[in-house]
């Protein structure tokens, strides 16, 4: 992987686990950051760190589901010189108990899906403009369960499953990834997601407990952190960023299961997803351009 340097990237949830591996890596790399996530403590502490190493970070401690906060933030970028060239969403969360964002949004959606598609819309002009700018989005092979559904993608506290939300979340998460490539790709705006491997996070020790029994199985948060970090740097190029899911360097199938597959083509259900974020989000057609 090639020197960062010059570059500003944003990263979201920057304060555990697989955001904080990235953004460390990030600035060893010479990038300069701006961290996101809730706790500021957590986030301040990083950003210590990480100015040690002579690098410039901002740190912005906000929920991602509170659509006021990430309009300020990209209002924020957009008015710094450095702008940003690219972005790691990596906030998330699996929650088994159901709840909604301040908007009504069920929180899964609020957070993987909207806060993504939000702030990523309000960046635009500014990585468009940049010229080459990357987007990685960390998703998770838990999505390989659920076919995209947009009618159920937003679970109400009737049928709510946090392991399906989540599932489903991740999968919209592909589309929506693969539709700002799809957008902007000739504004130079690469877009990749990618799945982390199971990783020894205090996310996954939270909400999957079983799973993180699998202690020395899992992988340490610099080895899931590594795919995040190498397509943010734009080492991969074009590659796999109309489709595909990357796992350790490598794009891989987006299906494995029959039942998952879609039933209708990718920029029907991505035209679709995209009109969905932009009215869930209070968007009207003219703020968010549909083409
Ligand atoms: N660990 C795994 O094995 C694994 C596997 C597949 C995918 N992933 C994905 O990897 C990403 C990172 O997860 P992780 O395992 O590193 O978990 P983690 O250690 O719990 O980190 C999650 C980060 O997301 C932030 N976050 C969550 N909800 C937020 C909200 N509403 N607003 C702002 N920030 C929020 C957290 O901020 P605060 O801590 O400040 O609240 C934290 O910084 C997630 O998208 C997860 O789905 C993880």
């Amino acid at each position: 992987m090639g020197s960062m340097e010059g570059r500003t990237i944003l990263v979201t949830g920057a304060s555990s686990g697989i955001g904080r591996a990235s953004a460390l890596a990030l600035s060893s790399a010479g990038a300069d950051l701006w961290i996101t996530g809730r706790d500021q403590g957590r986030l301040e502490e990083l950003a210590e760190r990480i100015r040690e190493r002579g690098t410039t970070v901002h740190v912005a401690a906000l929920d991602v589901t509170d659509a006021a906060r990430l309009d300020e933030l990209a209002r924020r970028i957009g008015e710094d010189p450095a702008g940003v060239q690219g972005i790691v969403h990596s906030a998330g969360a699996l929650a088994h108990d159901y709840a909604t964002s301040d908007d009504g949004v069920e929180m899964t959606v609020a957070t993987h899906v909207l806060a993504p598609f939000r702030l990523t819309w309000r960046l635009a002009p500014v990585l468009r403009a940049a010229g080459q700018s990357t987007i990685v989005t960390v998703a998770s092979g838990g999505m390989y369960t659920e076919r995209f559904d947009l009618a159920g993608l937003e679970m109400t506290p009737g049928d709510y499953d946090g392991v399906r939300a989540y599932a489903r979340a991740k999968r919209a998460q592909v589309l929506l990834a693969h539709e700002w490539s799809r957008r902007w790709a000739r504004d130079g705006v690469r877009s990749y997601v990618m799945h982390p491997g199971w990783t020894d996070t205090p996310g996954l020790a939270t909400s999957l407990p079983t799973f993180h029994r699998l202690g020395p199985l899992l992988r340490r948060v610099e080895e899931g952190a590594d795919t995040a970090v190498w397509l943010t740097s734009g080492a991969a190029g074009e590659e796999g960023t109309t489709s595909g899911i990357w796992l350790d360097r490598r794009p891989r199938g987006e299906y494995y299961l029959p039942w998952t597959r879609p039933r209708r083509s990718r920029s029907a259900d991505g035209e679709d997803l995209w009109r969905w974020c932009a009215r869930r989000s209070g968007f009207s057609d003219s703020d968010v351009p549909l083409q």
